[in-house]
C-alpha cells in the first residue's frame, strides 16, 4: 500500500514559535518531542519498564477498541493527531479492520516520530498517509478535506495520550471544529485528576514526572539552544491553571543557577540568576469538569471509558 509524506510545518515555523517562547518564558511542550534526540528519548522512554505511567493505557486501549469500533462507519479514515509511536492508534485499526475498511493518517509535528509511526504500523494493509504539521486550524481543514477526497467520507479523529493537556485546549477545540462534520467521531483521550486531591495523590502524581527518565525528555526542550543543566536544574510542581483555576497541573520549571545569555535567530537574550523558564506542563482534569470543558467546547460525548483507577479517561465525541 502507497505511503505518502506532506510537510505543512517547517524548520523555519517552529525555530520563530521558539524564539517567541524564550522570550516569554514559556515553551510548549511539544519541543520536547520535535529533533532526533528527543524523540528516540521519547520512544525510549514509552517501551521502558519503569515508566509505568505510560503502560496502562496502551491496555486500555486494548479493552475500550471493540466497543469504540461498533460506533463508526463501516468506512473509515482514522486520523492521529500527535500520533507519536502509534502504539495506542494501530491497537484499535486491528480492530477496526476486522470488520471495516480504514485508512491511516498521522498529523504529527516530529518528522522522526511521523516516520516511527508508519514503521510500527508496516505489518497493516491500509493506506497510510503522513503529514508533518502543527495541530492548528488551517493546516487540518485542508488535511481533512483532501482525506474525504481522495480516501472514504467519514473521519474517525483521534487525540490520544494527553496530548489534549499538553496543548493551549481552546486551540485544539478550534482545530478539530474547523475539521469535522456531523458524521465524523474524535476519541479524546486524556490524564484525570480525582475531585478530591491528598496529599499521597499530588505526591504520587509528581513522582511519575519528576524523575530521572522523564527529567532528561523535558530537558531536551531547551536543546535548540546552548542552555543544560551546568546553568540550573528542573523543578516539578504540582499547580492548579492560572487561567482555569479547576485545571491541575503538573508544571516543570527550569531555574537559571547563574546568569546566562544566549543568541538565537540573531537575538540576544539574557537570563538572570533565579529566572524560570516553564519547560513543559501537563494538565490533569476532574471528570466534570472535563465533559462540561467538552460541552463548552462545541462537542456532546457519545460514550466515555474510564480506566479502573480513573486515572485515564477515553470519550467518543460528535460536534454539537
Ligand atoms: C503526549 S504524546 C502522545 C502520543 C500518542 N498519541 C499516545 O497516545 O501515546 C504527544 C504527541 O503529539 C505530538 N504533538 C504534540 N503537540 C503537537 C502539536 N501542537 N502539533 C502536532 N503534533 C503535536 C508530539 O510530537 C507527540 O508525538
Amino acid at each position: 500500500m502507497s505511503i505518502e509524506y506532506s510537510y505543512y510545518t517547517t524548520k523555519k515555523d517552529l525555530d520563530k514559535e521558539y524564539l517567541t517562547s524564550l522570550q516569554l518564558r514559556s515553551i510548549s511542550p511539544k519541543y520536547r518531542f520535535i529533533g532526533k534526540k528527543q524523540s528516540q528519548a521519547r520512544i525510549d522512554m514509552y517501551s521502558s519498564n519503569d515508566s509505568k505511567y505510560y503502560i496502562n493505557p496502551k491496555t486500555f486501549m486494548d479493552d475500550v477498541k471493540t466497543e469504540i469500533s461498533e460506533y463508526l462507519a463501516q468506512n473509515i479514515n482514522v486520523i492521529a493527531l500527535g500520533s507519536s509511536n502509534g502504539n495506542k492508534d494501530k491497537i484499535l485499526l486491528e480492530e477496526l479492520t476486522k470488520t471495516k475498511q480504514a485508512s491511516f493518517v498521522a498529523v504529527e509535528i516530529s518528522k522522526e516520530l511521523a516516520s516511527y509511526t508508519l514503521s510500527n504500523m508496516n505489518d497493516l494493509d491500509i493506506h497510510k498517509e503522513v503529514f508533518v504539521s502543527d495541530l492548528i486550524p488551517e493546516n487540518l481543514s485542508l488535511i481533512s478535506e483532501s482525506i474525504r477526497e481522495s480516501h472514504f467520507k467519514t473521519h474517525l479523529f483521534t487525540i490520544l495520550g494527553n496530548t489534549f493537556g499538553n496543548n493551549p485546549q481552546e486551540l485544539i477545540s478550534e482545530t478539530l471544529r474547523d475539521s469535522i462534520n456531523s458524521d465524523d467521531y474524535v476519541l479524546i483521550e486524556v490524564h484525570l485528576s480525582p475531585d478530591r486531591l491528598t496529599p499521597k495523590y499530588i505526591q504520587k502524581i509528581i513522582n511519575a514526572y519528576d524523575n530521572e527518565v522523564y527529567n532528561e525528555q523535558v530537558m531536551l526542550s531547551l536543546g535548540r539552544v546552548d542552555i543544560s543543566t551546568e546553568d540550573g536544574y528542573l523543578e516539578v510542581e504540582f499547580e492548579h491553571d492560572k487561567l482555569f483555576p479547576e485545571i491541575d497541573s503538573i508544571k516543570h520549571y527550569f531555574r537559571f543557577s547563574k546568569p546566562k545569555m544566549i543568541r538565537f535567530m540573531g537575538k540576544d537574550l539574557y537570563f538572570a540568576k533565579d529566572e524560570r523558564i516553564l519547560v513543559n506542563y501537563s494538565n490533569k482534569y476532574k471528570l466534570n469538569n472535563f465533559k462540561d470543558l467538552l460541552k463548552s467546547h462545541g462537542f456532546s460525548i457519545n460514550k466515555e471509558f474510564l480506566d479502573e483507577n480513573k486515572q485515564f479517561g477515553i470519550f467518543l465525541c460528535k460536534l454539537r
